[in-house]
């Protein structure tokens, strides 16, 4: 099984994302600042992942206290700590989930609350954040599978929205994953994703292990194959939807729906209900990772531009809402239109 990451014993264990497709290398961490670290240069990536990697650093942070009983003597530093993790990367709200989901707990302890038993909760929480992310990504595969309609259908995809950027499974790979089993995939054409890559490393490398089939093609290929009436629906992950419904996902995401309005191919988004942020009103609100100018400057260790030329290198767009067909969920698919469907959710009622 493929996995970003796994805790044992108060030690995180990382997949070095950055080092794949060419070689398997983990790193194991047992401190806050590596981990938070870890994420900012991208060992560990994707929405859900980083939420789950930032739960099981606090978690380990809590392990390594020694200079106080009690949670009171602890305070400080969790204070510190969380704002250190929301610091990491900006766009991916489920992070902030994660910090709101220990902010929560912390509120349950009192100043007194022996350290041990603060201990025990927030390892339960990161381990049970975790779990539940896998599980939901399980139900998103399900819910997902039936947009195929029944029949064996190629999809294009951009990014990695796969095992490697969740607890397992993945969100639109999720969907892809359970295409597959249900034998509805004829290929997925897979968007190497400039500059960092995340298509040709690491869906291609999903996908190439479970002998799901593939082609890997440019970005700037999409637009051509769909002009030859070979796509048949695109599913791509988010790190962030608001409650219009327009949603930020890795950079090309918005050309790419585009190219699917104008040819008539069917977009959806699969993401957990944790990547809506409902404070948010509209996508312009949603803040946008600008990454160091050397990731366009150079592709892996070839230099590939002037070693100055000047960059703009934002690592996420936001698709306006209209260009989409829907969003794939735990609890089911939302279809247009997305605002009334969203607040329908946020109300606590279903989806189809
Ligand atoms: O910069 P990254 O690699 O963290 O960006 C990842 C994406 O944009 C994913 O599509 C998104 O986080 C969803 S992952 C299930």
């Amino acid at each position: 099984m493929i996995a970003a990451m796994r805790y044992e014993n108060h030690v995180l264990h990382l997949l070095d994302q950055r080092q794949l497709p060419v070689v398997e290398t983990w790193l194991a961490l047992n401190n806050l600042e590596s981990i938070a670290q870890a994420i900012e240069t991208m060992v560990v990536r994707g929405a859900p992942a980083i939420g789950c990697a930032a739960a099981f650093a606090l978690a380990i942070d809590v392990q390594g206290f020694a200079d106080a009983d009690s949670f009171g003597g602890y305070l400080p530093q969790f204070h510190r700590s969380i704002q250190r993790l929301g610091q990491t990367r900006p766009t991916a709200v489920n992070l902030r989930y994660a910090l709101a989901a220990f902010e929560d707990l912390a509120k349950t302890f009192e100043s007194k609350t022996p350290i041990k038993e603060v201990r025990l909760a927030m390892e339960d929480l990161a381990n049970s954040l975790f779990a539940d992310d896998l599980a939901t990504c399980h139900a998103i595969g399900r819910h997902g599978a039936a947009l195929a309609l029944g029949q064996r259908i190629s999809v294009i995809t951009h990014c990695n929205a796969g095992a490697l950027a969740t607890a397992g499974y993945g969100t639109a790979l999720g969907v892809i994953r359970a295409m597959h089993a249900a034998g509805h995939i004829s290929v997925v054409y897979v968007d190497e994703t400039r500059p960092y890559l995340q298509g040709a490393r690491l869906t291609a490398y999903e996908l190439e292990k479970e002998g799901i089939p593939y082609q890997l093609i440019t970005d700037s290929t999409a637009a051509y194959l769909m002009q030859q009436n070979r796509v048949d629906l695109a599913i791509v992950g988010a790190d962030r939807i608001a409650r219009n419904g327009d949603t930020a996902n890795k950079i090309g995401t918005y050309g790419l729906a585009i190219q699917c309005h104008y040819h008539g191919v069917p977009m959806f988004v699969a993401a957990p209900w944790s990547t809506f942020d409902l404070d948010l009103e509209h996508g312009t609100q949603i803040p946008i990772e600008e990454r160091h100018p050397d990731e366009v400057r150079w592709i892996g260790k070839e230099r590939v531009a002037p070693a100055s030329a000047p960059v703009y290198n934002p690592s996420f767009d936001v698709t306006p809402a209209p260009f989409l067909s829907g969003f794939v969920t735990e609890h089911g698919v939302l279809r247009p239109p997305l605002k009334a469907a969203i607040a329908t959710m946020s109300n606590g009622k279903g989806a189809e």
